[in-house]
């Protein structure tokens, strides 16, 4: 549905936020229609679930204030509806909240595991699960009134997604599927219009979307096109303020009318949320706004300025008469015009050369891979690549509500893991080896697969080495041999290589012997990466691996020798879900719990597997978002006052040049673990007095490095070219100093300007020092008759402002 990409589901919604008065949304070739006007829609995706409720009214507040007329959200069935016909709408899932402040995961694991059922073809099982999940949404939905035709915000309605790129296999049933999903959608009048994305002619009365207006041919071809899922050791998503204003102005130069970013505030995935494989905690995509809610800049003001100039010139944009002009090699000019008004837009889709060009009688200087928007044809309002919005330096403060800067003082307990692999007993027994979606049905990445094999005093396997082999789909192996650890093993990269042969060599005994093996999985994979180049391979290689294996998988074997091995794939295997300690929620400081095992603290224990640790802390004081930096920690799950923050493997770090400075954004000495060991505290979370962490740490870890930490701007920069309006914002406080600021040719990047020989005279810092320190926020235009001439020609200004420090 849009450029970026959109993730698929059975149901998406979109919403405009704020026209709250629309009522007759319709469309036609060119774009909605909203009350008999032709609308531009910017939307972004902001996803419910990866936030807090109490965080909603202020990404709302800053969506708004960025330009966009709508936030885009999928209706996240697997959450809803963890378990069949038990839905869930409390907390951050409370979807009726979400969409009076102002999309997929996948399908829940026990649809996938519903007999006879197959998923998204016609299929009558599943095709019945759909039906009554939409229904059940839709109805919710109108019981509010809040589809457009009711009055509400509501514009228009997504059922399936992408579909287009998956069908061809599926053959008829694919088609016969579609149609019904038409008229099931269809069926439940909703009195806007629904869509269907990536689905070339749709069935009636379905709107076409590709190919029409919004589904541009334009594909970023851009070598940097991005990582668009942050793993596990993987290097964080970056796309440039830059590209991506260039990727959207050249949408809109081609006749596009309706922009989804994906995603404009990514959140976090709380609990065991993320899909997978590997897909991190942080969701943070380094979209406009921030994991935390920040404004992340200057991305979310570059793209402000241009949603504003697009707003500006809409009408032309959706009624006007258009045509191109060739202005050099690879220079484009495209004018839309009414009979009142004319606006211009000129392209350069040179990567590397700057252009010069002639339109109209005026010279304009486009540089490589930018787009300038002149809404009159005359006066360049904006370009792609020259930014000048500020940047902000995020940092990191050490928490001040603890009255020394002394370490947390921790418990600990372990986790009792040989009870089970000691004993052998579990769930279920069945004479094969079964998937662990299957048999775990995603209530825990946790399961054991247990099966004890009797050895003939004869056996020769007694006398030699015996090779324990097992066949391993991912993603962590810890294996026990008669209640004796032998090993652990895990995949890297998830994604790409999940499979691999884990092989001990084991001292068989006469008579009966235990093997105990634990699987672990870090995420089901559901998501599309956007890095393969083909939509259509890569949808296709989703679902297929959707459909594949979790953990353990046949044969298991003892080997003694080339020729002599006993697959143990068909004993009897029993089966376990879940670990001891999370089954009776340690996590929880007002479960008591049953467990023989007690909190005790002392001495506490350093890089120990499968170990529990509580601390208490005091919320930071003031408003600013809190992180727990996990560093030290090796792989585990955490939780505050019994809400889990998710998963954490801090231990699993990017590599070092994947995970460049810039990436990781933060401040302070770079370090190749710090992209991904804070982890997103939501204030909701946290109480007045005391508050507890609680971990489990898998591997091992020490947890003395443990801090919590506040997030807030620390410096704010202008690098802008002569003639901008610029404004330096410490948003609530103030700046309290000027530490470079010079115009004409600096150089360096925030953080580290610095001046060129041919730099102006006059003494720059100065000027701003008294127009702006003291003041939250300062406002200019940058002229020669204000900061003196430079000996270059393009002229610059550059400014790094520090803002206050908050004292308590
Ligand atoms: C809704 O708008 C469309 C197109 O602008 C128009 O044809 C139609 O009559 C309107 N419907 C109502 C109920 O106003
Ligand atoms: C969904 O199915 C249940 C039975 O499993 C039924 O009671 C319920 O009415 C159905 N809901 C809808 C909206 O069709
Ligand atoms: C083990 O090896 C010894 C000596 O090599 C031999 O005598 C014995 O029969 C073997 N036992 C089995 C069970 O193969
Ligand atoms: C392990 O399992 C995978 C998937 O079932 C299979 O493709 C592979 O051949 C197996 N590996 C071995 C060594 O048997
Ligand atoms: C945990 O670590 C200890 C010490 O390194 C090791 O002996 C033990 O077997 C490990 N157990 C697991 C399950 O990883
Ligand atoms: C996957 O892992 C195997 C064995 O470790 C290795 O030989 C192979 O090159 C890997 N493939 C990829 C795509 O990384």
């Amino acid at each position: 549905m849009n450029i970026f990409n959109s993730l698929f589901s059975s149901l998406v919604f979109s919403f405009i936020l704020f026209h709250s008065n629309a009522l007759n949304v319709t469309h036609d070739s060119r774009s909605i229609i909203i009350d008999g006007n032709h609308r531009i829609i910017l939307s972004g995706s902001i996803h419910y679930p990866r936030s807090t409720a109490q965080m909603w009214p202020d990404l709302m507040r800053k969506a708004k204030e960025g330009g966009l007329d709508a936030v885009e959200t999928y209706v996240f069935w697997n959450a809803h509806e963890p378990a069949r016909r038990q839905y869930d709408f409390s907390g951050n899932l409370d979807l009726i909240r979400f969409l009076k402040t102002i999309q997929d995961q996948g399908f829940p694991v026990w649809l996938h595991n519903m007999p006879g059922v197959s998923l998204r073809t016609k299929n009558d099982v599943f095709m019945n699960e759909m039906k009554n999940f939409t229904t059940l949404i839709v109805d919710m939905v109108k019981k509010e009134k809040l589809f457009a035709s009711q009055g509400g915000n509501i514009i228009l309605a997504q059922v399936e997604n992408e579909y287009g790129n998956v069908m061809e296999p599926y053959g008829d049933d694919g088609k016969s599927y579609i149609n019904w999903c038409a008229q099931m959608a269809d069926s439940l009048d909703i009195g806007v219009p629904w869509i269907m994305c990536q689905q070339a002619a749709p069935p009636k009365p379905m709107l076409e979307t590709c190919n029409g207006w919004y589904c541009d041919e334009y594909k970023p071809n851009d070598p940097n096109t991005p990582k668009m899922f942050k793993s596990w050791g993987g290097a964080d998503p970056l796309r440039t303020a830059e590209d991506l204003s260039y990727s959207v102005a050249r949408f809109f130069q081609k006749g596009g009318t309706l922009q989804n970013y994906y995603m404009y505030h990514g959140g976090t995935n709380f609990g065991r949320t993320s899909g997978g494989p590997y897909i991190t905690t942080t969701y943070d995509y380094n979209a406009p706004l921030d994991e935390y809610g920040n404004l992340n800049q200057p991305k979310w003001g570059h793209l402000k300025q241009l949603h504003d100039v697009l707003h500006s010139i809409e009408y032309t944009l959706t009624n006007g008469d258009v045509r191109n002009e060739k202005l050099s090699n690879l220079v484009m000019a495209t004018i839309y015009q009414t009979k009142e008004k004319s606006s211009c837009f000129l392209s350069n889709t040179n990567t590397k050369t700057d252009a010069n060009v002639n339109f109209g009688g005026i010279n304009y200087f486009v540089p490589a891979w930018s787009i300038s928007i002149l809404p009159d044809c005359r006066e360049e309002a904006y370009n792609t690549a020259k930014v000048s919005a500020q940047t902000s330096l995020m940092v990191k403060k050490l928490n001040k509500a603890e009255d020394e800067p002394r370490s947390l003082k921790w418990t600990w307990r372990p986790e009792l893991i040989e009870s089970t692999s000691v004993q052998g007993r579990g769930d279920v027994s069945v004479n094969k080896i079964v998937d662990q979606k299957d048999m775990a049905n995603d209530a825990s990445d946790y399961l054991w697969y247990m099966t004890s094999i009797d050895v003939a005093k004869d056996d020769p396997m007694l006398n030699g080495t015996v090779t324990l082999r097992v066949n391993d789909t991912g993603h962590v192996l810890h294996a026990f041999f008669n209640g004796e650890y032998i090993g652990s093993q895990w995949s890297k990269y998830g994604d790409k290589n999940v499979t691999y042969v884990f092989e001990r060599n084991i001292k068989l005994s006469p008579g009966k012997n235990l093997i105990s093996l634990l699987s672990v999985t870090v995420g089901f994979k559901t998501h599309t990466y956007n890095k393969l180049k083909t939509p259509r391979i890569l949808i296709y290689n989703r679902i297929k691996i959707m459909q594949n294996y979790a953990g353990i998988t046949s044969p298991i074997e003892l080997v003694l020798s080339k020729n002599v091995i006993k697959d143990l794939s068909s004993n009897k295997w029993t089966y376990k879900v879940g670990l001891n300690g999370i089954s009776n929620k340690f996590f929880d400081t007002n479960c008591a719990s049953k467990s023989s095992s007690k909190w005790v603290s002392d001495p506490i224990p350093i890089d120990r597997n499968f170990t529990w640790y509580k601390t208490t802390f005091k919320a930071p004081l003031g408003n600013k978002p809190v992180v727990v930096d996990l560093l030290g920690l090796g792989k585990g799950m955490a939780w505050v006052n019994g809400h889990s923050l998710g998963r954490y493997w801090p231990s699993y770090i990017a590599d070092k040049n994947l995970c460049k400075t810039e990436t990781c954004d933060y401040r302070g000495r770079y370090s190749d673990s710090k992209c991904v060991s804070k982890y997103h505290v939501p204030r909701s979370f946290l109480e007045d007095g005391e508050n507890t962490l609680v971990l489990f740490e898998e591997f091992g870890g020490n947890p003395s490095y443990v801090q919590f930490q506040t997030v807030e701007i620390g410096s704010i920069c202008i690098n802008t070219h002569e003639g901008k309006e610029v404004k330096l914002s410490c948003q609530d406080r103030p700046i309290s100093k000027i530490k470079f600021a010079s115009f004409g040719s600096p150089q360096g990047v925030c953080g580290s300007f610095d001046k060129s020989e041919y730099d102006s005279e006059v003494d720059v810092l100065s000027i701003l020092e008294k127009e702006c320190v003291g003041k939250e926020s300062c406002s200019f235009k940058i002229t020669e008759d204000k900061f003196g001439k430079p000996s270059c020609e393009m002229k610059k200004l550059a400014v790094e402002a520090v803002c206050k420090d908050f004292t308590f």
